[in-house]
């Protein structure tokens, strides 16, 4: 018996017809590898469309639809009617069987009619609603439109919904009159609808082959903007449309100019304009979707999106209509390449246009800093599994980028418009790509003949780790040798079959004699093998750089001598402005996230900070507070936090001072730069900072109706709660017991967090501990019990005082959470698990031993926090004596200094 798959969710009317099919197979290479979020069966090849003819009818009132589709096998000529038995959903899956009665031979032509019906819902799948005041009339509005990415057009018709096959699709849509109906193609004509007297029937140009991911429409009251600039630079491009509700006219004249701007300039970079008429751009006021819906000549998105005017934005979602539309992935696990590809080539875009003045200067290190973070976790990906589909694609734009940099602009930018004209109207999977780039290395010489692309890419994108490369220099033979390894920062570095993973790591050298940082180009690759030497480096009195401005995602560890040499270096006017920021930035963070991985010595580290001291780019500055929050919470039981705290306030004090107060209007960054140095300021306790905070803080306690409203900004409450009196907390205490209900829910959250999370007293912490758990006050919930318990992990004052409460009130505390199991896990969990030193591994020890069998759900909790403190005090042993005798003796010759 032969059977006919084809997608579909909606409701098929099949007692009404259908007439025909056959099977002419069309292969496409076959990947069998599919996307993790997409777990899909694949439609057997055998039976493939030509075409569809679609009819859909809305029916506004009732939000339903009802439709035809008419898919054609081969051209429709012979025909020859089959009996179909009877049709099936296969069970859990989004496919409908048919089952016909004979066997039909390969290469029959026929047509599939399917009518079909479905409902219009509200989440952003499918076809969905949603509705907008109109700006003018203040009138609400309604509109229908489609989110088809990634499978979801089998929710509106039947259809073999996947990448892989595109069709043209002959469409025709029914509205009231009253609507306009935008779809991938123009408008061929309108006609009367013959039953409903206030619809017609709009019917749009037949599109080119492409994909149902790509299919979309919207029917809206959306207005055009007329007085749109003709596109002079380009005249034979599509014709770029604006819709909106009424957005301002001389706002609109700008949108439309810069997507004019960004649609030329991604032209000229494939050197080929879409085979499009037109690209209706389409802002809807509150539109649902979480990405806009980029179907091919029909983007819609959210109007603020559109009233961002963002070049990267707009770049980004332009180029799908080139990758992704017009050249497709094969299938889901190929769409990480279209999506990395796609995000660099935004970026490249959005810098030729700007020069990079949207990202602030932050390409790429917001993706690249996130990158190895993860990807240095005992267990990348394991908090939210989604990320994984996201880290995949950044790594892989970071690979891309590395190429762009390392065969060098022409190669990169030719290979990829070679990539785009081989696969017009076509799919492609990831390989094509690296193939495509391959031959053109090859051809340009930008690549030894030996090497290929694809390997190079690969072994990059398969893992879910990155590598390091270690430095060690010969100065007398003026030599080094280079190993790579696995990046491992989070302790143990236990990670199982290390040794296995290699990658091709390009080496880029600079060196100290003949500093060039426009020169990209790889000393030498190290080509998979664990080791290389390198030779011919400069005397032993200069340093040398590798992988500046992180031309690869990957860190660099050297030996002690080259660090320092750059540590002196940077700390000269000269040596400074000679290395460029993202290259000040890496070395910075590489040195540092080493250390704290525990490969390079602390004192190094702490070397390489001395230069923030002049430092005034805030590129450089921002990891500086991750690593400050990182190591303070470290040391934070330890008395070295005092001193880690004064030289915190050496490094920022100056940096804040110069910054000056506020002024408006001024760059974003400035702002932000200010208000992080501030907030770390207070928090290693800087009196200046206090001072105004508590300043701030007595207008609030002074005010006659305290509960009505805070008028004290968020910024100064932490200070006082941390540095200031028991009364000043109490009275915010009191706040949040008195908390009156008709205000915003989320200014109580804040205002507990902080009063559990900032203090450093123990008084102000048990007070909070006894009035929600011994007194049981019922102003205070279980979530806020379960908040103040994850507060309090914050600090080691917290965790602190949350485990002498708990040894103290063992009994009483059990007993009221006996039947709260997920409580008193919370409460074992926090109170065991962030000691990091050995006093606090013989502390957690003591309470463990001392009440056998009683923690009851939270055993393996403790147990697992015993393990913990084991590894991070061994961290400390290591590290503390380190970090203290380098503090000590620099806030000793600083103090000198001072009193000179
Ligand atoms: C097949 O069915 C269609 C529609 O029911 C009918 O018009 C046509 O004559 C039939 N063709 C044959 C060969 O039976
Ligand atoms: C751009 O395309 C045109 C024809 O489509 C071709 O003649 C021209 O050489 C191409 N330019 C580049 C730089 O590839
Ligand atoms: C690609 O490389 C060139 C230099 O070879 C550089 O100017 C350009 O900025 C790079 N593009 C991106 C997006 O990094
Ligand atoms: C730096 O390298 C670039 C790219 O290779 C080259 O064009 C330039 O001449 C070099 N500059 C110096 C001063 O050597
Ligand atoms: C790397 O290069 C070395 C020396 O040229 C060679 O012996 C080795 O086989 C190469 N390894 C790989 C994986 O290509
Ligand atoms: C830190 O820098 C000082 C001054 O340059 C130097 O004497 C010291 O050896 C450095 N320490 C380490 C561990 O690199
Ligand atoms: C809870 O808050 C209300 C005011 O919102 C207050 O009157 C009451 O005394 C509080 N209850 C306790 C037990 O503190
Ligand atoms: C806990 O639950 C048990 C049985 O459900 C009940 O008998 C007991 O009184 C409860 N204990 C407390 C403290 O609520």
């Amino acid at each position: 018996m032969a059977t006919i798959k084809i997608h579909c969710l909606g409701i098929l009317l099949l007692t009404l017809c259908l007439t025909c099919t056959k099977g002419s197979v069309k292969r496409s290479i076959d990947l069998s590898a599919s996307h993790v979020l997409i777990p899909d069966i694949r439609l057997p090849t055998d039976v493939i469309p030509l075409d569809y003819e679609l009819y859909i009818e809305p029916n506004l009132e009732e939000y339903t639809f009802t439709g035809v589709v008419k898919i054609n096998f081969d051209k429709p000529t012979l025909f020859e009617n089959i009996t179909i038995l009877r049709g099936d959903r296969m069970p859990r899956k989004t496919v409908y069987v048919l089952y016909l009665k004979e066997t039909v031979k390969q290469g029959t032509e026929g047509l599939l009619e399917i009518p079909f019906e479905g409902g219009i819902w509200e989440s952003a799948e499918g076809l969905f609603r949603g509705s907008y005041t109109n700006t003018a009339t203040k009138e609400t509005e309604e509109y229908l439109t489609t989110y088809m990415r990634p499978n979801n057009a089998r929710r509106v018709f039947p259809c073999f919904d996947e990448p892989g096959i595109k069709v043209p699709f002959a469409v025709s849509i029914a509205r009231p009159k009253e609507y306009t109906v935008l779809f991938n193609t123009p408008l061929e004509r309108t006609l009367e609808h013959s039953t409903l007297k206030n619809y017609v029937i709009d019917h749009f140009e037949k599109t080119p082959a492409m994909s149902t991911f790509t299919f979309g429409f919207i029917i809206s009251k959306l207005m055009k903007f007329e007085d749109a600039a003709i596109n002079e630079k380009s005249p034979s491009a599509p014709k770029i449309q604006v819709w909106s509700n009424q957005i301002d006219k001389s706002e609109l004249k700008e949108i439309h100019a810069r997507l004019l701007t960004v649609y030329n300039t991604i032209q000229d970079y494939f050197n080929v304009s879409v085979p499009l008429k037109k690209i209706d751009v389409v802002a809807v006021p509150g539109l649902t979707t979480v990405r806009p819906s980029d179907n091919w000549g029909l983007l819609v998105l959210k109007e603020s999106e559109l009233l961002k005017k963002s070049y990267l934005s707009f770049a980004q979602e332009l180029i799908y209509q080139w990758i992704g539309s017009w050249v497709t992935p094969y299938w889901w696990s190929d769409a990480h390449v279209n999506k990395a590809l796609a995000s660099f080539l935004a970026s490249e875009i959005a810098i030729q246009i700007d020069g990079g003045v949207e990202f602030n200067g932050k390409y790429p290190m917001t993706l690249l800093y996130s990158l190895y973070y993860e990807l240095s976790k005992r267990y990348p990906h394991s908090r939210i599994t989604g990320m994984k589909q996201e880290t995949v694609s950044f790594k892989t734009e970071l690979v891309i980028r590395m190429l762009n940099f390392t065969l060098g602009k022409s190669t990169f930018h030719n290979g990829v418009r070679n990539f785009i004209a081989d696969h017009h109207y076509k799919t492609f999977i990831g390989d094509d790509l690296w193939n495509m780039l391959t031959k053109q290395a090859l051809s340009d010489k930008t690549l030894d003949g030996q090497y290929s692309i694809t390997d190079i890419a690969s072994s990059w994108i398969t893992k879910d780790r990155l590598p390091v490369v270690n430095v060690q220099r010969n100065y007398e033979t003026r030599s080094a040798l280079l190993q790579q390894k696995v990046y491992l920062r989070e302790r143990p570095h236990d990670v199982p079959e290390q040794d296995k993973m290699l990658w091709w790591i390009p080496i880029t050298l600079n060196r100290q004699d003949t500093l060039n940082f426009s020169e990209c180009k790889p000393y030498v690759w190290i080509n998979k093998t664990r080791q290389i030497n390198i030779s011919n480096l400069p005397e032993s009195n200069q340093f040398i750089i590798i992988n500046h401005e992180e031309i690869g995602p990957f860190p660099v560890n050297y030996d002690e001598r080259n660090w320092n040499m750059l540590s002196n270096f940077l700390q000269t006017e000269s040596g400074r402005t000679l290395i460029p920021t993202l290259t000040r930035a890496k070395l910075l963070h590489d040195a540092w996230n080493l250390a704290y991985a525990g490969d390079l010595s602390f004192a190094t580290a702490f070397n390489m900070t001395l230069f923030m001291k002049f430092e005034r780019n805030h590129i450089v500055w921002n990891p500086v507070f991750t690593f400050i929050d990182h190591i303070g919470r470290h040391i934070d039981m330890s008395a070295v936090h005092k001193k880690f705290e004064a030289y915190v306030t050496t490094l920022l004090a100056p940096l804040y001072e110069e910054l000056g107060p506020e002024n408006t209007p001024e760059e974003y960054w400035r702002t932000d730069l200010r208000s992080l140095a501030k907030t770390f300021l207070c928090r290693a306790g800087y009196r200046p900072c206090i001072e105004e905070a508590q300043k701030a803080y007595k207008v609030w306690q002074q005010s006659s109706d305290p509960d009505y409203e805070n008028p004290v900004p968020n910024q100064y409450i932490c200070p006082v709660f941390k540095w200031g009196s028991i009364e000043e907390w109490e009275f915010g205490l009191q706040r949040v017991i008195q908390f009156p209900k008709s205000r915003v829910q989320s200014e109580r959250t804040y205002l507990l967090k902080t009063l559990a999370g900032c203090p450093s007293q123990p008084e102000k912490i048990n007070r909070l501990l006894d009035l929600t758990i011994l007194q049981q006050n019922i102003n205070f919930t279980e979530n806020d019990i379960f908040l103040i318990f994850s507060m309090l992990t914050g600090g080691s004052s917290g965790y602190t005082t949350l485990f002498n409460f708990l040894s103290e009130h063992w009994v009483a505390i059990r007993e009221r959470f006996a039947n709260k199991t997920n409580l008193w896990d919370s409460l074992i969990s926090s109170a065991t698990g962030v000691f990091s030193t050995q006093k606090g591994y013989d502390m957690v020890k003591k309470l463990y031993e001392e009440h056998p069998g009683e923690f009851g759900s939270a055993q393996h909790i403790i147990e697992k926090s015993l393990r913990n403190i084991k590894e991070e005090a061994q961290w400390s042993d290591q590290n503390l004596p380190v970090i203290e005798k380098w503090l000590d003796n620099y806030l000793s010759q600083n103090n000198e200094k001072n009193q000179k």
